[in-house]
């Protein structure tokens, strides 16, 4: 039962939800799905306590059912000890927290390069600390069609670089990165590789030993799963090298007056109480993810993208962003109309049932580089079909009416 109609009857909101609907935000905040609400309903109902603190049998089954999750995540993202995953508040506090820890151990004049593609949420940690500590920051650009321009690598990546950071799929482009080409750019300097997986993760699980890269980060709310939680993977030796990005309760040994000594990771990275339900809901959402046939839902995912992308060539004036082969893009399209302001189409789309996102998507720096002002935006998962796309090319047809 993996069709895209048994799939969305996982989804509660499907159900409840004013129709005709059609959900084309997913790469904003995807739907949540029935494994994570149940989860987090039993813990909440059955084990809620503090974590890592109290000694009582509830708090002990807290404890386990938020250690559970970092095991799930674990094996979402084919990682090595779950020691390596910590809970965070979402992919910008993941990405955050690479900046602040890993920019502590970096001397000015070192380098971070980013792309031109990035999401504002790994752009601007590293121009503030540009700003902070003195570090130059690189920026690989992008071609015609969004994708990261990797002969650019030798120039961009030079021996004073100590981490390239970037993303795994462009939010705007949809352009899946050559994660390879980076890794090697990378090693050939001895940099470290950090990746922004927040657009890649409702694609399917991940295997961060394949990838070959040191940090991955993402968001529950983009994984079916929770809003407010999210996650840092980091290689277990590099994560023990780096000082606390926040400090608090439950990420400390000693303490005095003179000073403290931190504790291992994750804990050095989880200071306060983290969101232990959302973790849970997370982490149940990520096995069942795990179990899902993959090779036919992302084809699946591309014939509604190629469906999509051949409709909207057929508008005069539309401007498709991205490259064109679904080989190396998610299903995820976004597009400007000559004449038409991208948050009229999306409002005329919203008033007929069809959510997308329009604007700048957070990622403004991109968007100069496209020569693009703002794009319409519709992004797909695994519970889109057909008539989805279709009303979403019968909607921008109504707008070009009502709007020229
Ligand atoms: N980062 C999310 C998006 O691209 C919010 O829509």
């Amino acid at each position: 039962m993996t069709g895209a109609a048994a799939l969305r009857g996982q989804f509660p909101l499907f159900g409840k939800v004013p129709r005709p609907f059609h959900y084309l935000d997913s790469g904003a905040t995807a739907q949540i799905h029935a494994s994570a609400l149940e989860a987090m309903q039993a813990f909440d109902t059955t084990a809620r306590a503090n974590v890592q603190r109290g000694t009582y049998p509830l708090a002990e089954a807290a404890t386990g059912a938020f250690e559970a999750a970092r095991g799930r995540v674990r094996r979402f993202l084919g990682a090595g000890p779950a020691e390596e995953v910590v809970f965070t508040a979402g992919a910008t506090a993941a990405l955050n927290l690479v900046a602040r820890a890993f920019g502590e151990t970096l001397a000015a004049g070192d380098e971070v390069v980013i792309s031109v593609a990035e999401h504002h949420s790994n752009f601007l940690p590293w121009l503030q600390l540009r700003d902070r500590a003195g570090i130059v920051l690189r920026v690989l650009p992008v071609g015609a069609d969004g994708r990261l321009d990797l002969a650019a690598l030798e120039r961009v990546v030079t021996a004073r670089c100590r981490l390239l950071a970037v993303t795994h799929c462009s939010n705007v482009t949809g352009a899946v990165t050559d994660v390879e080409a980076i890794v090697a750019a990378a090693r050939a300097v001895g940099a470290r590789v950090l990746l922004d997986g927040a657009q890649a993760v409702q694609h399917g699980p991940v295997d961060v030993a394949a990838l070959g890269v040191d940090f991955y980060a993402f968001s529950g709310h983009k994984a079916f799963g929770p809003t407010g939680v999210g996650v840092l993977w980091g290689r277990g030796e590099l994560l023990a090298g780096l000082p606390p990005f926040m400090t608090g309760g439950g990420m400390v040994g000693e303490a005095s007056l003179e000073g403290a000594e931190w504790l291992a990771p994750p804990a050095r990275f989880e200071a306060g109480t983290p969101p232990v339900a959302a973790a849970v809901g997370l982490g149940a959402v990520l096995e069942w993810m795990g179990g899902l046939p993959w090779g036919g839902i992302r084809a699946r995912e591309a014939a509604l993208a190629r469906r999509l992308l051949d409709g909207l060539a057929g508008f005069p004036g539309l401007r498709l962003l991205g490259p064109m082969d679904l080989e190396c893009r998610a299903p995820l399209v976004s597009f400007e109309l000559a004449g038409l302001h991208p948050h009229d189409i999306a409002q005329v789309l919203g008033d007929r049932g069809v959510a997308v996102r329009g604007g700048h998507h957070c990622a403004r720096p991109l968007l100069a580089a496209l020569g693009c002002d703002g794009a319409t935006r519709a992004s797909l998962a695994l519970y889109n079909d057909e008539a989805d796309v279709d009303a979403l090319l019968e909607g921008l047809a109504a707008a070009v009416r009502i709007l020229s």
